[in-house]
């Protein structure tokens, strides 16, 4: 037996099902993309939480799920507490549409609250549960945005390694860079998968794409793999006015050209042909991933 059937006999027998009983299917569902850095502080709360606006302006429906295990950072940026967070799932009365908070112009947030670096360690009724109730979000967004920690930590590496689309930002610095290298190495070793680079506050074009360039040699040269640029971001005064105002730069400052080049992405992004929209393959892998990661 492989791993994965051994586990899943092991959770029929405890429970008597299993989320992982559930055959796939060949339905369609929302892009799932996980944001994800090397290094915090590189700007990914921001890039996912203004990609969902863009993406959003652009006839989308847009779901973050902010799985920052540490800090809820949507939350702050947007000044807003939600009541429940994923975790709250696992009660009998909280449903999907009790977790999902409206954010501006409509989109949808998922705050993953402070326990959400304790989710493997649920019992697996419960578990089982979360997972079930996950798969029903396909229903509200053609975009899923999940914004993780920094670092190779287990919970994100679940993450990361159960979304068809990974988007690593990073800044130009040699630190950033180096760690966003080591990211790009652990995940496209455990799985195959589409590798995107976001080069957040470039002081120019050039410097964007010569840090990208940097990046897409190393991973030509030492890892065989061919990273794909999805553009980079001004460093723009406006993206601190704004955290600060707790408003996003996308709305409270229009004409900036951080929002120009978030704009560009986001373009990019939906012209990016994605034939395996395969939502429940997401859930699926991420059970898995969580069941084989418990103690
Ligand atoms: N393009 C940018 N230009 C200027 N400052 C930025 C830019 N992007 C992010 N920042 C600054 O970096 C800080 C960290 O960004 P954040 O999105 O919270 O990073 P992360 O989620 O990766 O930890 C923000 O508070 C903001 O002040
Ligand atoms: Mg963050």
């Amino acid at each position: 037996m492989d791993q994965a059937s051994k586990l899943r006999s092991a959770i029929i027998k405890k429970n008597g099902y299993s989320y992982m009983d559930n055959p796939v299917t060949e339905e369609t569902g929302p892009r799932v993309i996980c944001v994800t850095s090397g290094k915090g502080g590189v700007g990914k709360s921001n890039f996912t939480l203004n990609l969902a606006l863009a993406l959003k302006q652009n006839g989308n429906r847009v779901l973050i799920i902010d799985a920052d295990l540490g800090l809820a950072n949507i939350e702050i940026l947007l000044g807003i507490s939600p009541k429940f967070g994923l975790l709250d799932l696992i009660k009998e009365e909280v449903t999907v549409e009790d977790v999902m908070i409206e954010g501006p112009l409509g989109i949808k947030i998922i705050s993953g609250g402070a326990g959400i670096s304790e989710i493997v360690d649920l019992p697996m009724d419960k578990l089982n549960k979360i997972l079930n109730s996950m798969d029903l979000l396909k229903n509200y967004a053609d975009f899923i945005l999940i914004d993780t920690g920094a670092g190779i930590s287990k919970s994100v590496m679940s993450f990361v390694a159960s979304s068809e689309e990974i988007i690593v930002v990073t800044t130009p610095e040699p630190t950033a860079i180096a760690d966003a290298y080591a990211l790009i190495k652990v995940t496209t070793k455990e799985c195959n998968k589409v590798v995107s680079l976001i080069i957040n506050k470039a002081d120019n074009k050039q410097e964007g794409d010569n840090t990208f360039d940097k990046l897409h040699l190393a991973g030509k040269r030492f890892l065989n793999i061919s990273i794909e640029y999805l553009g980079y971001i001004t460093n723009d005064r406006n993206v601190q006015t704004c955290v600060k105002k707790q408003i996003p730069f996308y709305i409270g400052a229009p004409n900036s050209i951080a929002k120009e080049d978030i704009d560009s992405i986001c373009n990019k992004l939906l012209g990016r042909k994605e034939d395996s929209k395969k939502f429940s393959t997401f859930v699926k892998k991420l059970s898995s991933f969580f069941f084989s990661n418990r103690g």
